[in-house]
């Protein structure tokens, strides 16, 4: 059985103090009823402040990118084991913002997902094609290319520690939701290629999110897919009372 995961993805968003008052008010839920895998993938210079602010809920914290390399001149940046070292174990690999806007190619992908896995991180490895590609009728091939090169030389015992997130690249942030029938033949799609790329029993459990203008009203029908197993969220996650009815 597969779980459900509902996961946040602030990106560059929210000073401290705006995301303390999300947490005052996220503590003041029950959401022990809530049945899902929660996360919220928050900037790195709150990682481990947020963590304590929802340390009483059930909605974990996880990063949004580390470099590739495990330590060194690389200014600015964050590595696996800084990330490690303040309890933060999930972390968001090759997003289409990072590929588009930081020229993060399917080698860097790559080499980030290998070293999560050897880490013990839980990678959430993002994945999408352009409305272009879509169009062209070249969805599938852009999505096995792309997740091919992403799991080059991953071990076959490490691949269940992977969590996949499909996000067409024009239904993020454009209000422009794919439509759940068709997000659910892509992610079929997915789990028939990691079929090819590893075996069948990693592919029936590898869970797969859709992300993509997911909000509370559309959710239900996203989540109902049959290969749909949760929802990577960016703009809805940001206001609490949105996220909230995300997660019920
Ligand atoms: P939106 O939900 O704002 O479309 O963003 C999706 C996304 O990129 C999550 O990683």
């Amino acid at each position: 059985m597969r779980r459900t995961v509902i996961a946040g993805n602030w990106k560059m968003n929210k000073t401290m103090m705006e995301a303390e008052l999300f947490s005052d008010s996220i503590n003041e839920y029950d959401l022990s009823n809530t049945k899902s895998d929660q996360i919220i993938f928050a900037p790195s210079y709150m990682l481990q402040s947020l963590n304590i602010l929802l340390k009483s809920s059930r909605i974990e914290v996880g990063c949004q990118n580390m470099h590739q390399y495990e330590s060194g001149a690389y200014t600015g940046e964050i590595s696996a084991d800084m990330i490690k070292s303040i309890g933060i174990t999930s972390i968001l690999i090759g997003h289409s913002e990072r590929r588009q806007y930081f020229n993060e190619s399917d080698k860097v992908v790559n080499e980030k997902l290998l070293l999560a896995l050897e880490k013990n991180l839980t990678p959430y490895l993002c994945i999408g094609e352009t409305l272009e590609e879509r169009t062209a009728g070249i969805m599938r091939s852009t999505l096995k290319n792309q997740l091919v090169k992403a799991c080059k030389n991953v071990k076959i015992n490490m691949a269940n520690k992977i969590i996949i997130a499909y996000e067409p690249i024009w239904a993020i942030g454009t209000g422009c939701v794919s439509n759940a029938e068709d997000a659910n033949i892509a992610c079929r799609n997915i789990r028939e290629i990691v079929a090819e790329i590893f075996d069948l029993d990693i592919a029936r459990n590898m869970i797969i999110l859709y992300g993509g203008s997911v909000n509370p009203s559309n959710i239900d029908e996203i989540l109902a897919q049959s290969e749909i197993d949760g929802v990577l969220v960016g703009g809805a996650s940001l206001d609490v009372t949105s996220y909230i009815s995300l997660l019920k």
